[in-house]
């Protein structure tokens, strides 16, 4: 019976195939096997031609389909902050698949999340007890908004609707993070957007090039909020949402006292403060958030890739309590907020969650970053020699190389972060011409020689 079935299973497939097949050739003449996926924020074409594969990873570096070892310095994309390849992690989702693949967190439970949330809040800057799981940090983007909103309606003030971001801010690719974000490319092809949104001054002065760590000058720039506030006034404001570091943008640090400036306002004026700490969250520049370091505690603070290293998507929205509170006020059998995901505090990405916590804690990776600031931050800035360099930033382990650009703008980043990876075996990452680094957290001086090293011969032979 078994073969009588593998037979019919045979059939149908080799029917549907030579259906395929044909369809196949009448439609796309598909030859290439890369054809088929459509990338994300990649040239598609430019790379299908010549195409960066990277097929396993251990510790520091990527193992590339043609035999190579690369040094990961971005830590994939700005989340495998413990390394890579950690089995405590592989194995706590193995068995979490076997023992509870699945179970909803739509009115049932199951207990890791619960486990998670409360083991991370022990990280978070003070008040900020309260979370709300997501897959992703452009889900994270959108549920801080929405509960920014909903928490002053719930507060009785329905006209605090708007939302304020800023020039070159990144949040994801949903329409809440793309209305709030201030980037052109990532806004101008999807229409109309959120309405009531404003942007702030990208908050970077020309003069501050080469700062090692935070610019001294610019927190008056965080002035600006009190003009948009007379222009429309606070009791329509309900959120101001920007990155700590500007990531995508193009690694720019906040100039000092900037933030503090921000929350002083925010809280004069009843308006919600939201960081968004997708990438600097979790160890990348020196305490487990960069508001435990900067010494200013938003409202709401959005996470996600380094929660659980990177291995399964998750996000966390941390909230104050007293957001949380606002909403538990009615009667206890109605919904408090219609809001969600199927995967919420999904059980596999929480057992990666919590093993992820538990290397981050054993091996004190959230310090790990201040302990070799001053090394990278020598290092890098010694690339200055390079005739090319515009400007180098760092603070914790980020760090940026701004370049003169050519006629073509992005031409020459494209160009290093290419060379680096075939000529030099490093992975960079390119942000027009900027060149963005981030590595894991588990790095020691010498590597960060090896990238420099990269970094310098691109820098001289690449152009
Ligand atoms: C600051 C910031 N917010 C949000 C996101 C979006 O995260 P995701 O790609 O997981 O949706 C990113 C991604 O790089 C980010 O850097």
């Amino acid at each position: 019976m078994f073969s009588g079935l593998m037979f019919y299973l045979f059939n149908i497939n080799s029917a549907k195939h030579v259906q395929n097949n044909i369809q196949m050739t009448e439609v796309t003449m598909s030859t290439s096997k890369h054809d088929a996926f459509w990338m994300p924020f990649t040239a598609n074409r430019q790379f299908k031609a010549e195409p960066r594969l990277m097929v396993s990873a251990e510790g520091m570096y990527y193992q590339t389909e043609d035999g190579r070892n690369v040094l990961d310095g971005t830590a994939g994309l700005w989340c495998v902050n413990a390394g890579h390849g950690r089995k405590r992690i592989s194995e706590a989702v193995a068995k979490q698949i076997q023992q509870l693949d699945f179970a909803p967190t739509f009115q049932m439970g199951h207990p890791l999340p619960f486990e998670l949330a409360e083991r991370l809040v022990k990280h978070t800057p003070d008040g900020l007890n309260r979370v709300f799981f997501t897959n992703s940090g452009s889900e994270s983007a959108d549920t801080s908004l929405k509960i920014a909103i909903a928490y002053h309606k719930a507060k009785g003030n329905h006209g605090k609707t708007r939302l304020i971001g800023r020039e070159k801010g990144y949040h994801g690719t949903n329409f809440g993070g793309i209305s709030v974000g201030g980037l052109g490319n990532n806004r101008k092809s999807f229409g109309s957007l959120l309405t009531g949104v404003d942007h702030l001054k990208h908050a970077w002065k020309p003069g501050s090039e080469f700062t090692k760590g935070l610019p001294e000058d610019g927190a008056e720039m965080a002035d600006e909020l009190l003009d948009m506030i007379a222009l429309h006034g606070a009791e329509t404001i309900a959120a101001v949402i920007v990155e700590p570091i500007v990531g995508s943008g193009g690694v720019f640090m906040p100039p000092q006292g900037y933030l503090k400036r921000l929350r002083q306002i925010t809280e004069q004026h009843d308006i919600l403060l939201i960081f968004d700490e997708v990438i600097t969250g979790f160890g990348r520049v020196g305490e487990a958030f960069a508001s435990n370091r900067m010494g200013v505690t938003p409202d709401i603070m959005n996470t996600a890739k380094g929660l659980t290293n990177g291995a399964i998507p998750m996000g966390a929205v941390f909230l104050q309590d007293f957001i949380y509170d606002a909403f538990m006020q009615g009667p206890e059998e109605i919904i408090e907020l219609f809001h969600g995901y199927t995967y919420s505090g999904h059980p596999v990405a929480a057992a990666a969650g919590l093993a992820t916590l538990d290397i981050y804690e054993e091996e004190n990776l959230f310090q790990k970053a201040l302990q070799l600031e001053s090394y990278w931050q020598e290092s890098l800035h010694k690339l200055r020699e390079h005739g090319v360099v515009k400007d180098i930033r760092n603070y914790g382990l980020v760090g940026a190389i701004e370049l003169h650009s050519s006629e073509k703008f992005g031409e020459r980043g494209y160009k290093i972060f290419n060379h680096c990876y075939w000529k030099q075996n490093a992975l960079v990452r390119c942000t027009g011409d900027t060149i963005a680094m981030s590595p894991p957290l588990i790095l020691e001086e010498s590597h960060i020689d090896e990238l420099m090293n990269a970094l310098s011969k691109s820098l001289s032979n690449a152009l």
